[in-house]
């Protein structure tokens, strides 16, 4: 389902992020933003982006093209900063790398940008399915590229995955944070968002999405769980999560009611 490309040049790092993401030219010379297995923000992190991004995709939402990239250990024998070459090498193997979409701005209210009320909509819903706290007016991780929107960033999502014993109670939350959204005022619809995305969502589809996370990632995260058992566990998180559905869309809905 996702395509693998190897990283041939690192070309420059994207200061801005605070995972040291970077961009990368691929093997099919395409321009990649990578983020890195060897970052601080470990393997979950990653994982986090795969799955969300892939469930963004599959609600209709533009989350860049999602590919894996595969780093040779001599990638990086040649940059002149440190920083890199190690970030380099303890990134050796398959990594994350979402389509890099030149000249795209971040979407700032403040800068008047303005969103459509269905697709705000569904960006809210699925922020509230996957429970990311990261599309704040602060930090929008949403890009305007051709005057349209592209989330990026979902490394915060799923953060029950850093506490299993907190799954099925995390699972049911109304998920009280997305009063935060940057895209809240847009969001006259909700409740309509979910019932199109649950069209959209089926067991079939998480367990495609499950799918391609690679093994390796699986593995590499510290506990006795089997990449089986993680895949399950997210699988179970998601047909919990869709059960909750009417409780955050309420959430989502009265936190809007509060802000307009
Ligand atoms: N696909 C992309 N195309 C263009 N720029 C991007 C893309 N992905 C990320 N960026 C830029 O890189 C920055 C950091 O990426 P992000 O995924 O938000 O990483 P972090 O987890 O470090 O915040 C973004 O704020 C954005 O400016
Ligand atoms: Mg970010």
């Amino acid at each position: 389902m996702l395509r693998t490309i190897q990283a041939t040049r690192y070309v420059v790092p994207l200061r801005e992020g605070g995972s040291l993401p970077a961009i990368v030219e691929g093997d099919d010379l395409g321009l990649y933003v990578v983020k890195f297995r060897g970052a601080g923000q470990g393997i979950l992190a990653l994982i986090a982006e795969l799955i969300a991004g892939e469930i963004g995709r599959a609600l209709g939402l533009r989350v860049p093209e999602i590919v894996l990239a595969e780093i040779h250990p001599a990638l990086g024998r040649n940059e002149p900063d440190a920083e890199i070459r190690h970030l380099l090498k303890a990134s050796a193997g398959l990594n994350l790398a979402l389509d890099y979409l030149p000249g795209s701005v971040m979407f700032d209210p403040a800068a008047r940008d303005a969103a459509p009320s269905q697709e705000a909509s569904m960006l809210v819903w699925f922020d509230a399915f996957t429970q990311n706290v990261d599309r704040t007016p602060r930090n929008a991780n949403l890009l305007v590229w051709h005057k349209k929107l592209y989330p990026i960033d979902h490394g915060a999502a799923l953060f029950f995955h850093h506490d299993w014993a907190t799954m099925a109670a995390k699972s049911a939350s109304p998920f009280k944070q997305i009063e935060q959204h940057v895209l809240l005022p847009w969001a006259a619809d909700i409740a309509e968002a979910g019932a199109a995305a649950r069209e959209k969502l089926s067991e079939e589809r998480f367990e495609r999405i499950l799918n391609a996370v690679p093994d390796a990632w699986l593995e590499a995260v510290p506990g006795e769980l089997s990449a089986t058992e993680r895949r399950a566990g997210y699988a179970d998180f998601f047909r919990r999560r869709l059960e909750a559905a009417h409780s955050f869309e309420q959430e989502a809905t009265d936190a809007r009611a509060r802000l307009i």
